[in-house]
């Protein structure tokens, strides 16, 4: 089964065709980072008029690359959800329309089920079961990952995500968007213990709630960094030792409450992705945890930690593969739990 892939949940253009035999064939990415950099975040209506703009060039592109003509097409996916409305739906009408001008089925997809199912793009992927820890600008969130659409969340966050924190923080140090990379960057130059910012949620594990121990906080870490620039000047010494000591705390949690869930689960494969997994500094502590615990690490390959197509394109094909079919009528879901979304219903 050939399926191709189409993400335009936020302001990234992904396309791309997987094919369940021969995997991978293609994919491609227009990114609309430099249409969005004024504004120091995404300007939702820009990202909407972008994606109608590049969509269709980029699937062109990629089918002439995948050597792959309308006819040997056997499925469309494209992200439902969660994301910004206005972008959702340009993918949404553009597969949905392919779908029904090609006579094939198409299938709306969870955007975080595509980055938790990504690193089943790489050689010697993981198998279910496994615990999977999810970090991207919208989302920071614990999940146990029975199979294909069956996922219980064991966390998540009760306000910033953590890549959200990453940009805020890149923001407030003048390092642009997305803040991730930038402060990535400024801290190789840094001392991570200039600063000590605070891990929360960490101190004491609770044993109440839904998620007793494994929700995460984002948004007294980012107050700690406002109030250690306020009244400072911005040398580059200074941002260099605020941007190391607040991904060493971010990174500090993360690892932490990986630990919490895998004594939860019991899990012996830890599947970490969306466009924080990037963060070298976080897989190496990750990697020393799974050393520690004898558990298996699988991150996607970094262009793959961040929004595309290829994560949309395979978890369309296995949902499409088992069976799944939807009617014509399509939606977005700006907001939508990734535990309803369910096992395949064929
Ligand atoms: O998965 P993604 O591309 O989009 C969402 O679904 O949100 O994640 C984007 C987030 C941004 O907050 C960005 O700053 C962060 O991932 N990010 C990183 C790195 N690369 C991207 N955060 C830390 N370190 C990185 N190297
Ligand atoms: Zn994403």
């Amino acid at each position: 089964m050939r399926v191709l892939g189409i993400e335009t949940s936020c302001d990234d253009t992904g396309i791309a065709l997987f094919d369940t035999g021969a995997g991978l064939l293609a994919h491609r990415l227009f990114s609309q980072t430099e249409l969005h950099l004024d504004y120091g975040g995404v300007v939702p209506e820009l990202a909407s008029r972008d994606h109608i703009r590049k969509a269709l060039p980029l699937i062109r592109r990629v089918m002439q690359e995948a050597g792959t003509r309308p006819d040997q097409v056997n499925g469309i996916a494209y992200t439902t959800g969660p994301g910004l409305a206005g972008a959702l739906l340009v993918g949404a009408a553009l597969g949905r329309s392919l779908a029904y001008s090609w006579n094939v089925p198409c299938v709306g997809i969870h955007h975080m089920e595509g980055h938790l199912l990504s690193p089943m793009l790489e050689p010697d992927p993981p198998a279910f079961p496994f615990t999977a820890l999810l970090v991207s600008g919208g989302h920071t969130l614990l999940a146990d990952v029975q199979a294909l659409g069956c996922y219980t969340i064991l966390g998540e966050s009760v306000d910033d995500a953590v890549g959200e924190a990453f940009d805020k923080t890149a923001k407030l140090l003048g390092l642009g968007y997305p803040g991730g990379p930038a402060i990535a960057k400024a801290a190789r130059a840094g001392n991570p213990e200039k600063f000590s910012f605070p891990r929360p949620m960490t101190e004491r594990r609770k044993t109440q709630g839904a998620h007793p121990g494994l929700d995460f906080s984002f948004s007294g870490l980012k107050t700690a960094v406002v109030t250690a620039v306020q009244h400072q000047r911005l040398t580059p010494e200074f941002i260099a030792d605020i941007a190391a000591s607040f991904e060493e705390a971010a990174v500090d949690v993360l690892v932490i409450k990986c630990e919490w869930a895998l004594e939860r689960t019991g899990a012996k494969q830890l599947v970490v992705a969306g466009g924080v997994s990037a963060n070298q500094k976080l897989r190496q502590r990750l990697q020393r945890l799974s050393e520690k615990l004898a558990v298996r690490v699988c991150f996607p390959r970094p262009e793959f930690c961040t929004d595309n197509g290829a994560m949309i394109a395979y978890a369309g094909c296995m949902r499409l593969a088992a069976g799944q079919r939807e009617p014509l009528a399509f939606g977005a879901r700006a907001r939508w739990d990734l535990e309803e979304i369910g096992a395949v219903k064929a």
